[in-house]
Protein backbone atom coordinates (compact mmCIF):
# COMPACT_ATOMS: atom_id res chain seq x y z
CA UNK A 1 0.00 0.00 0.00
CA UNK A 2 1.40 3.72 -1.08
CA UNK A 3 -1.44 5.47 -0.85
CA UNK A 4 -4.58 6.77 1.19
CA UNK A 5 -7.43 9.27 1.58
CA UNK A 6 -9.24 10.74 4.53
CA UNK A 7 -12.05 12.69 4.69
CA UNK A 8 -14.32 14.21 6.93
CA UNK A 9 -18.17 14.03 5.91
CA UNK A 10 -21.66 15.30 7.70
CA UNK A 11 -22.08 17.89 10.68
CA UNK A 12 -18.74 18.47 11.79
CA UNK A 13 -17.46 18.35 15.22
CA UNK A 14 -14.33 19.51 17.50
CA UNK A 15 -11.72 16.93 16.92
CA UNK A 16 -11.91 16.32 13.44
CA UNK A 17 -8.67 18.25 12.58
CA UNK A 18 -7.04 16.34 15.25
CA UNK A 19 -7.97 12.78 13.83
CA UNK A 20 -6.97 13.94 9.96
CA UNK A 21 -3.55 14.85 11.81
CA UNK A 22 -3.13 11.43 13.49
CA UNK A 23 -3.84 9.81 10.35
CA UNK A 24 -1.61 11.84 8.11
CA UNK A 25 1.12 11.58 10.77
CA UNK A 26 0.53 7.83 11.06
CA UNK A 27 0.70 7.32 7.34
CA UNK A 28 3.84 9.45 6.74
CA UNK A 29 5.51 7.00 9.68
CA UNK A 30 4.39 3.70 7.56
CA UNK A 31 6.03 4.90 4.43
CA UNK A 32 2.26 6.67 2.93
CA UNK A 33 1.09 9.50 0.89
CA UNK A 34 -2.19 10.59 2.38
CA UNK A 35 -4.89 12.71 0.22
CA UNK A 36 -6.66 14.91 1.94
CA UNK A 37 -10.38 15.08 -0.33
CA UNK A 38 -12.17 18.19 0.38
CA UNK A 39 -16.14 18.69 1.52
CA UNK A 40 -16.50 15.32 2.55
CA UNK A 41 -18.23 12.91 -0.14
CA UNK A 42 -18.84 15.92 -2.66
CA UNK A 43 -14.78 16.24 -3.07
CA UNK A 44 -14.55 12.73 -4.15
CA UNK A 45 -17.58 13.04 -6.45
CA UNK A 46 -15.93 16.65 -7.59
CA UNK A 47 -12.37 15.88 -7.65
CA UNK A 48 -11.04 18.24 -4.97
CA UNK A 49 -8.46 17.19 -3.26
CA UNK A 50 -4.68 17.53 -1.95
CA UNK A 51 -1.49 15.53 -0.92
CA UNK A 52 -1.14 15.98 3.07
CA UNK A 53 1.99 16.54 4.63
CA UNK A 54 2.77 16.83 8.09
CA UNK A 55 3.18 20.80 7.38
CA UNK A 56 -0.45 20.86 6.25
CA UNK A 57 -1.69 19.24 9.42
CA UNK A 58 0.56 21.56 11.79
CA UNK A 59 -1.09 23.84 14.02
CA UNK A 60 -4.34 21.81 13.42
CA UNK A 61 -4.89 19.58 16.38
CA UNK A 62 -5.77 22.47 18.59
CA UNK A 63 -8.52 24.10 16.37
CA UNK A 64 -12.27 22.89 16.20
CA UNK A 65 -14.14 21.85 12.84
CA UNK A 66 -12.22 20.12 9.88
CA UNK A 67 -9.98 22.30 7.60
CA UNK A 68 -11.15 19.97 4.87
CA UNK A 69 -14.29 20.81 5.32
CA UNK A 70 -17.70 18.81 5.18
CA UNK A 71 -20.42 18.55 3.39
CA UNK A 72 -23.70 16.83 3.40
CA UNK A 73 -23.29 15.21 0.05
CA UNK A 74 -26.75 14.05 -1.44
CA UNK A 75 -25.17 12.80 -5.08
CA UNK A 76 -24.00 10.00 -2.59
CA UNK A 77 -27.30 8.64 -2.17
CA UNK A 78 -27.57 7.43 -5.78
CA UNK A 79 -25.44 4.87 -8.33
CA UNK A 80 -23.75 7.54 -10.04
CA UNK A 81 -22.24 9.42 -7.16
CA UNK A 82 -21.11 6.30 -5.66
CA UNK A 83 -19.42 5.22 -8.80
CA UNK A 84 -18.31 8.48 -9.77
CA UNK A 85 -16.67 8.71 -5.95
CA UNK A 86 -14.78 5.10 -6.69
CA UNK A 87 -13.55 6.20 -9.92
CA UNK A 88 -12.08 9.34 -8.13
CA UNK A 89 -10.43 7.34 -5.46
CA UNK A 90 -8.98 4.76 -8.46
CA UNK A 91 -7.80 7.82 -10.30
CA UNK A 92 -5.91 9.52 -7.78
CA UNK A 93 -3.95 6.05 -7.07
CA UNK A 94 -5.70 5.60 -3.66
CA UNK A 95 -5.74 2.28 -1.78
CA UNK A 96 -7.54 3.13 1.37
CA UNK A 97 -10.02 5.76 2.87
CA UNK A 98 -10.55 6.73 5.99
CA UNK A 99 -13.94 8.36 6.83
CA UNK A 100 -15.02 10.59 9.65
CA UNK A 101 -18.30 11.57 10.09
CA UNK A 102 -22.04 10.29 11.43
CA UNK A 103 -24.19 7.64 10.13
CA UNK A 104 -25.00 9.18 6.69
CA UNK A 105 -20.68 9.17 6.43
CA UNK A 106 -20.84 5.61 7.23
CA UNK A 107 -23.86 4.46 4.88
CA UNK A 108 -21.26 6.18 2.24
CA UNK A 109 -18.30 3.94 3.30
CA UNK A 110 -20.54 1.00 3.46
CA UNK A 111 -21.65 1.56 -0.39
CA UNK A 112 -17.66 2.06 -1.40
CA UNK A 113 -16.58 -0.54 0.78
CA UNK A 114 -19.15 -2.89 -1.18
CA UNK A 115 -18.09 -1.47 -4.27
CA UNK A 116 -14.47 -2.52 -3.39
CA UNK A 117 -12.81 0.35 -1.84
CA UNK A 118 -11.00 -0.67 1.71
CA UNK A 119 -12.43 1.75 3.62
CA UNK A 120 -12.11 2.59 7.61
CA UNK A 121 -15.15 4.77 9.46
CA UNK A 122 -14.78 6.67 12.46
CA UNK A 123 -17.57 7.53 14.39
CA UNK A 124 -17.91 11.97 15.03
CA UNK A 125 -20.78 13.39 15.59
CA UNK A 126 -21.64 15.52 18.72
CA UNK A 127 -25.48 13.80 19.56
CA UNK A 128 -23.47 10.13 20.42
CA UNK A 129 -26.12 8.53 19.29
CA UNK A 130 -24.19 6.73 16.92
CA UNK A 131 -24.24 2.58 17.66
CA UNK A 132 -21.37 0.50 18.76
CA UNK A 133 -18.68 3.00 20.37
CA UNK A 134 -19.40 4.17 23.91
CA UNK A 135 -18.71 7.84 22.67
CA UNK A 136 -18.13 9.44 19.17
CA UNK A 137 -15.45 11.83 18.64
CA UNK A 138 -16.70 15.29 19.54
CA UNK A 139 -19.11 14.41 21.87
CA UNK A 140 -17.19 15.13 25.16
CA UNK A 141 -15.86 18.73 23.92
CA UNK A 142 -19.53 19.58 22.98
CA UNK A 143 -20.37 18.71 26.84
CA UNK A 144 -17.60 21.42 27.69
CA UNK A 145 -18.81 24.19 25.67
CA UNK A 146 -22.94 23.54 27.20
CA UNK A 147 -21.39 23.30 31.07
CA UNK A 148 -19.53 26.41 30.15
CA UNK A 149 -22.54 28.08 29.05
CA UNK A 150 -24.48 26.84 31.72
CA UNK A 151 -22.43 27.58 34.33
CA UNK A 152 -22.20 31.36 32.97
CA UNK A 153 -25.84 31.09 33.12
CA UNK A 154 -26.58 30.26 36.85
CA UNK A 155 -24.79 33.14 37.63
CA UNK A 156 -27.34 35.80 36.35
CA UNK A 157 -30.27 33.17 36.94
CA UNK A 158 -29.46 33.55 40.45
CA UNK A 159 -29.28 37.28 40.70
CA UNK A 160 -32.59 37.71 38.99
CA UNK A 161 -34.65 34.31 40.64
CA UNK A 162 -34.92 33.51 37.15
CA UNK A 163 -35.48 30.33 35.51
CA UNK A 164 -33.87 29.42 32.39
CA UNK A 165 -34.38 27.03 29.18
CA UNK A 166 -31.40 25.72 27.65
CA UNK A 167 -31.94 24.02 23.77
CA UNK A 168 -29.63 22.08 23.34
CA UNK A 169 -28.44 19.77 19.97
CA UNK A 170 -29.91 16.25 19.67
CA UNK A 171 -32.81 15.84 17.45
CA UNK A 172 -33.32 12.39 17.66
CA UNK A 173 -31.17 11.67 20.63
CA UNK A 174 -31.50 13.24 24.16
CA UNK A 175 -27.78 12.51 25.47
CA UNK A 176 -26.41 16.10 25.52
CA UNK A 177 -29.50 17.27 27.45
CA UNK A 178 -28.78 14.61 29.75
CA UNK A 179 -25.50 14.32 30.67
CA UNK A 180 -25.33 18.30 30.54
CA UNK A 181 -28.05 18.46 32.66
CA UNK A 182 -26.45 15.54 35.29
CA UNK A 183 -23.40 17.55 34.67
CA UNK A 184 -24.48 21.11 36.01
CA UNK A 185 -27.12 20.22 38.34
CA UNK A 186 -30.52 21.29 36.12
CA UNK A 187 -33.73 20.60 37.46
CA UNK A 188 -34.90 19.00 34.42
CA UNK A 189 -33.71 17.42 31.23
CA UNK A 190 -36.24 17.03 28.85
CA UNK A 191 -34.97 14.17 25.96
CA UNK A 192 -37.01 12.96 22.87
CA UNK A 193 -36.29 9.42 24.50
CA UNK A 194 -39.12 10.18 27.35
CA UNK A 195 -42.43 11.79 27.73
CA UNK A 196 -42.70 14.91 30.40
CA UNK A 197 -45.39 16.47 32.54
CA UNK A 198 -45.45 20.42 31.76
CA UNK A 199 -47.92 20.54 35.07
CA UNK A 200 -45.46 19.02 37.02
CA UNK A 201 -42.79 20.71 36.27
CA UNK A 202 -44.30 23.96 36.74
CA UNK A 203 -45.36 22.63 40.32
CA UNK A 204 -42.11 21.73 41.03
CA UNK A 205 -40.57 25.03 39.84
CA UNK A 206 -43.11 26.90 42.00
CA UNK A 207 -42.05 24.52 45.09
CA UNK A 208 -38.76 25.16 44.70
CA UNK A 209 -38.68 28.94 44.61
CA UNK A 210 -40.79 28.56 47.45
CA UNK A 211 -38.16 27.02 49.30
CA UNK A 212 -35.94 29.76 48.62
CA UNK A 213 -34.03 28.24 45.30
CA UNK A 214 -32.79 31.25 43.91
CA UNK A 215 -32.45 29.59 39.53
CA UNK A 216 -33.61 26.87 37.75
CA UNK A 217 -32.23 25.13 34.91
CA UNK A 218 -34.14 23.33 32.76
CA UNK A 219 -32.37 21.95 29.81
CA UNK A 220 -33.66 20.64 27.07
CA UNK A 221 -32.77 18.61 23.62
CA UNK A 222 -33.71 20.38 20.48
CA UNK A 223 -35.58 16.66 19.74
CA UNK A 224 -37.75 17.19 22.67
CA UNK A 225 -39.37 20.81 22.20
CA UNK A 226 -38.13 24.27 21.70
CA UNK A 227 -36.91 26.36 24.44
CA UNK A 228 -39.12 29.60 23.57
CA UNK A 229 -42.00 27.17 23.63
CA UNK A 230 -41.80 25.72 27.10
CA UNK A 231 -40.48 28.96 28.61
CA UNK A 232 -44.11 30.55 27.35
CA UNK A 233 -46.28 27.64 28.54
CA UNK A 234 -44.20 28.53 32.50
CA UNK A 235 -44.60 32.01 32.18
CA UNK A 236 -48.84 31.12 31.04
CA UNK A 237 -49.08 28.62 33.59
CA UNK A 238 -47.33 30.23 36.81
CA UNK A 239 -46.17 33.53 35.64
CA UNK A 240 -41.96 32.65 36.09
CA UNK A 241 -39.61 35.47 34.24
CA UNK A 242 -38.29 32.40 32.10
CA UNK A 243 -35.39 33.32 29.74
CA UNK A 244 -34.05 30.63 27.20
CA UNK A 245 -30.76 29.85 25.57
CA UNK A 246 -30.85 27.89 22.52
CA UNK A 247 -26.83 26.55 22.05
CA UNK A 248 -27.23 26.06 18.67
CA UNK A 249 -23.70 25.10 16.87
CA UNK A 250 -22.10 26.58 19.59
CA UNK A 251 -21.83 23.52 20.77
CA UNK A 252 -20.05 21.74 17.59
CA UNK A 253 -17.05 24.31 17.70
CA UNK A 254 -13.94 25.16 20.17
CA UNK A 255 -10.85 23.58 20.57
CA UNK A 256 -11.22 19.71 21.26
CA UNK A 257 -11.15 18.54 24.99
CA UNK A 258 -8.14 16.72 26.04
CA UNK A 259 -10.74 13.23 25.76
CA UNK A 260 -11.43 14.10 21.58
CA UNK A 261 -7.51 15.18 21.17
CA UNK A 262 -6.66 11.72 22.71
CA UNK A 263 -9.66 9.43 21.44
CA UNK A 264 -9.03 11.27 17.99
CA UNK A 265 -5.11 10.06 17.89
CA UNK A 266 -6.27 6.63 18.84
CA UNK A 267 -9.11 6.42 16.31
CA UNK A 268 -6.19 7.87 13.25
CA UNK A 269 -3.48 6.12 14.04
CA UNK A 270 -5.93 1.99 14.50
CA UNK A 271 -7.42 3.35 11.19
CA UNK A 272 -4.36 3.31 9.25
CA UNK A 273 -3.10 0.08 11.03
CA UNK A 274 -6.02 -1.22 10.16
CA UNK A 275 -5.64 -0.54 6.53
CA UNK A 276 -2.24 -1.77 6.42
CA UNK A 277 -2.96 -4.98 8.10
CA UNK A 278 -5.77 -5.47 4.92
CA UNK A 279 -8.57 -4.42 7.12
CA UNK A 280 -11.60 -3.31 5.31
CA UNK A 281 -15.44 -2.52 5.83
CA UNK A 282 -14.96 -1.92 9.84
CA UNK A 283 -16.10 1.12 11.56
CA UNK A 284 -13.81 1.70 15.09
CA UNK A 285 -15.58 2.32 18.10
CA UNK A 286 -14.63 3.03 22.05
CA UNK A 287 -15.92 0.34 24.05
CA UNK A 288 -15.19 0.04 27.60
CA UNK A 289 -11.78 2.44 27.34
CA UNK A 290 -10.47 -0.24 24.19
CA UNK A 291 -10.53 0.64 20.54
CA UNK A 292 -12.95 -1.99 19.43
CA UNK A 293 -14.24 -2.63 15.24
CA UNK A 294 -17.72 -3.64 14.18
CA UNK A 295 -18.50 -4.83 10.09
CA UNK A 296 -20.11 -1.17 9.13
CA UNK A 297 -22.43 -3.50 7.66
CA UNK A 298 -23.89 -4.02 10.96
CA UNK A 299 -23.16 -0.70 11.95
CA UNK A 300 -25.90 0.90 9.13
CA UNK A 301 -28.70 -1.36 10.44
CA UNK A 302 -27.64 -0.49 13.90
CA UNK A 303 -30.00 2.33 13.94
CA UNK A 304 -29.58 5.06 16.56
CA UNK A 305 -27.22 4.51 20.13
CA UNK A 306 -29.96 4.08 22.96
CA UNK A 307 -29.26 6.09 26.07
CA UNK A 308 -27.97 4.04 28.41
CA UNK A 309 -30.12 3.01 31.09
CA UNK A 310 -28.05 3.47 33.93
CA UNK A 311 -27.03 6.85 32.68
CA UNK A 312 -31.30 7.63 33.18
CA UNK A 313 -31.35 5.74 36.46
CA UNK A 314 -28.43 8.29 37.59
CA UNK A 315 -30.28 11.53 36.34
CA UNK A 316 -33.66 10.08 38.29
CA UNK A 317 -31.79 9.38 41.68
CA UNK A 318 -30.57 12.78 41.53
CA UNK A 319 -34.02 14.26 41.25
CA UNK A 320 -33.49 15.93 37.40
O1 LIG B 1 -26.02 15.51 13.64
C1 LIG B 1 -25.51 16.43 14.55
C2 LIG B 1 -26.34 17.64 14.66
O2 LIG B 1 -25.54 18.44 15.44
C3 LIG B 1 -27.77 17.53 15.25
O3 LIG B 1 -27.84 17.43 16.64
C4 LIG B 1 -28.41 18.79 14.75
O4 LIG B 1 -29.79 18.70 14.72
C5 LIG B 1 -27.83 18.88 13.38
O5 LIG B 1 -26.55 18.30 13.44
C6 LIG B 1 -27.72 20.27 12.80
O6 LIG B 1 -27.24 20.16 11.52
P1 LIG B 1 -26.89 21.36 10.53
O7 LIG B 1 -25.48 21.75 10.80
O8 LIG B 1 -27.04 20.78 9.18
O9 LIG B 1 -27.83 22.46 10.85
Amino acid sequence: MKRIAVLTSGGDCSGMNATIRAVVRSGLSNNLEVIGIQKGYQGLIDQQYELLTTKSVSGKLQVGGTFLQSARCLEMLEEPGRRRAVETLQEMGAEGLVVIGGDGSHRGAYELQKRGVPVIAIPASIDNDIPFTDMSLGVDTALNNILHAVDCLKDTASSHDRTFVVETMGRDCGYLALVSGIACGAEYALIPESAYDIDEICKHLLRRFQEGRDNSIIMVAEGAGKAQDIADQIKNRIGFETRIMVLGHYQRGGSPSSFDRLLAARFGVTAVEALLQGTSGIMLGLGCGAIIQTDLGKVIVGGRRKIDATLLKLAATLGI
